[in-house]
């Protein structure tokens, strides 16, 4: 079935994607910066994954903090700012769509934007944090903080401390509760859509074999083959904006 499924055209995967979705109970969408590519938001990796010659593996990075605040702050900046006048595409409005049809649905992502709970998301499971919160590095308060343009560095209101994005960088552990979250709702899923990500960085790359180790379909949508492409079992080649909506219409 898996073979079949793989070699179908683009209408005929988003059929049998939908097919499997309708027919299954437990759902888990794990989404990536490619879903919020059509917002204008920037990914990682290809041809946008260059800011002054670094790579984003370069300054998400605690050494990379530690070296040069500055140059950090200034990558987040820029990303901050672009936010700003970002808004949620189809994608997104899909997903929070096949939310309220599914009874038992969970939403894992690895982007901070907050883009999903701007689209009418319930919940998100923000793996990798949230690039509108930070955190004091003296004291570990964290707040809100929607500020751009920053002069000079940024510090805690508390004690004056460093403040640096509450984002889980290259090196760092995720957070223990969030991740008992995900696990929980891959060991019980039985569909598993991946939406947008490259697959490259763990742990979420592996989340996949977790679902699938379990028993669960693997739905892919990306405009390309990943390393996740080989054990998806329909893989659906398209841009998010325009496959989700179809996926998820009409089923009530
Ligand atoms: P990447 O930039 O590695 O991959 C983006 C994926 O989206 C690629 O596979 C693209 O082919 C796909 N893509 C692009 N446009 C698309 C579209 N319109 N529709 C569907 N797919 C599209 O991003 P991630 O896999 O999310 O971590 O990267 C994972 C992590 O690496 C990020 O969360 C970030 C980064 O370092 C942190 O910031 C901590």
């Amino acid at each position: 079935m898996t073979s079949d499924l793989k070699s179908l055209n683009r209408t005929e995967a988003i059929l049998s994607a939908k097919e499997i979705i309708s027919t299954h109970r437990a759902i888990v969408v794990l989404t990536g910066a490619g879903i919020s590519a059509e917002s204008g938001v920037p990914t990682f990796r290809g041809k946008d994954g260059y800011w002054k010659n670094y790579k984003a593996e370069e300054l998400a990075t605690p050494a990379a903090f530690e070296s040069d605040p500055q140059l950090v702050w200034e990558w987040y900046d820029i990303r901050r700012r672009k936010l700003l006048n970002v808004k949620p595409n189809p994608a997104h409005y899909a997903i929070a769509e096949l939310e309220k049809k599914s009874d038992d649905f969970t939403l894992i992502t690895q982007n901070v934007d907050g883009l999903h709970l701007i689209a009418g998301s319930k919940t998100a499971l923000e793996i990798h944090g949230n690039i509108w919160r930070v955190r004091c590095t003296y004291c570990g308060i964290k707040e809100e903080n929607t500020q751009t343009h920053f002069e000079g560095l940024p510090r805690c209101t508390s004690c004056g401390g460093l403040l640096r994005p509450d984002i889980v960088w290259f090196g760092e552990a995720l957070p223990e509760e969030v991740l008992t979250e995900v696990y929980n709702s891959l060991n019980r899923c039985d569909v598993l859509i991946i939406v947008g990500t490259s697959g490259i960085v763990q742990p979420a790359a592996s989340f996949a074999y977790t679902a699938k180790n379990n028993g669960s379909k693997v739905i892919e949508v990306n405009i390309e083959e990943t390393y996740l492409s080989d054990i998806s079992d329909v893989k659906v080649l398209g841009k998010a904006g325009e496959v989700l909506p179809k996926i998820v219409g009409g089923m009530d």
